[in-house]
């Protein structure tokens, strides 16, 4: 059995003061809930903040992104063993916007993922398609590099400890979402694909999230496929109402 996850992507939003009073309010409405695991990734400046609140809460912590070095001459980059000491347990890796806006790859997406296992992380993998690539039917092909290549090296034991979120870019911001058996189909390919690399035992229980224009009103369709486990939220984690709503829609 696979515990649905809903994992709120704050992206460039709420400076300190803010992401303090959203986790509060999100640790006040969503104290009571235990059927779902619940992850809040505000940006790096508002971590400390953020960790404050949610500190031995059923909210766990994550952020954005991570480098792979664990120290150095990398100006502007935040490592794993930082964010592990400011109290992360999770790292959104390989988002769509930072492929789009930032030259992450999947060579970098895989180091990064190694890094953030060192350091007993849990990564949030993000995979999916752009619009052109699904128009021109290679959004399985995507996928599969994505998945291939952004996992490559990863043992048995690793795979059990990461989340992957599949993101068609397409439905991101968009208001655009994939319909639940669009999404399903593409989340079976996936678990395909982890079958064949690390057996079924594995692939069975690897959550798998989708993210794209979630909202409190779809949620529960998208959680009523097969191989649907939860959500990577963005727009609609900013507001404590919305993200509440999908945390109880999906649960
Ligand atoms: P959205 O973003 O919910 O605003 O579409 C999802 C994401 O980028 O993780």
């Amino acid at each position: 059995m696979r515990k649905p996850l809903i994992a709120g992507n704050w992206k460039m939003n709420k400076t300190a003061s803010q992401a303090e009073e959203l986790a509060g309010a999100l640790k006040d409405k969503l104290k009571n809930e235990n059927k779902v695991d619940i992850i809040i990734c505000p940006p790096f400046t508002s971590l400390e903040a953020a960790c404050k609140v949610v500190k031995g809460s059923n909210i766990g912590l994550g952020a954005q992104n991570i480098y792979w070095e664990e120290e150095g001459a990398y100006t502007g980059e935040i490592s794993a063993p930082m964010i592990k000491e400011i109290g992360c347990q999770s790292v959104i890796i390989g988002h769509s916007e930072r492929r789009q806006f930032f030259g992450e790859t999947n060579e970098t997406v895989n180091r990064k993922v190694k890094a953030a296992l060192k350091f007993d992380l849990t990564p949030l993998v993000c995979v999916g398609e752009r619009l052109e690539e699904k128009e021109a039917g290679r959004t399985f092909s995507v996928v599969e590099s994505h998945i291939k290549e952004g996992l490559t090296g990863l043992k048995k034991e690793e795979i059990l400890k990461i989340v992957v979120a599949y993101e068609p870019v397409w439905a991101i911001g968009t208001g655009k979402t994939a319909t639940p058996q669009e999404a399903n189909e593409v989340h079976s390919h996936i678990r395909r694909l982890l079958t064949g690399l690390y057996g079924e035992e594995v692939a069975s229980r690897v959550r798998i999230l989708y993210g794209g224009s979630v909202k409190p009103d779809n949620i529960s369709g998208l959680m009523s496929e097969t191989d649907i486990d939860g959500a990577l939220v963005g727009g609609a984690s900013l507001q404590a109402d919305s993200f509440v709503g999908i945390v109880q829609g999906a649960g």
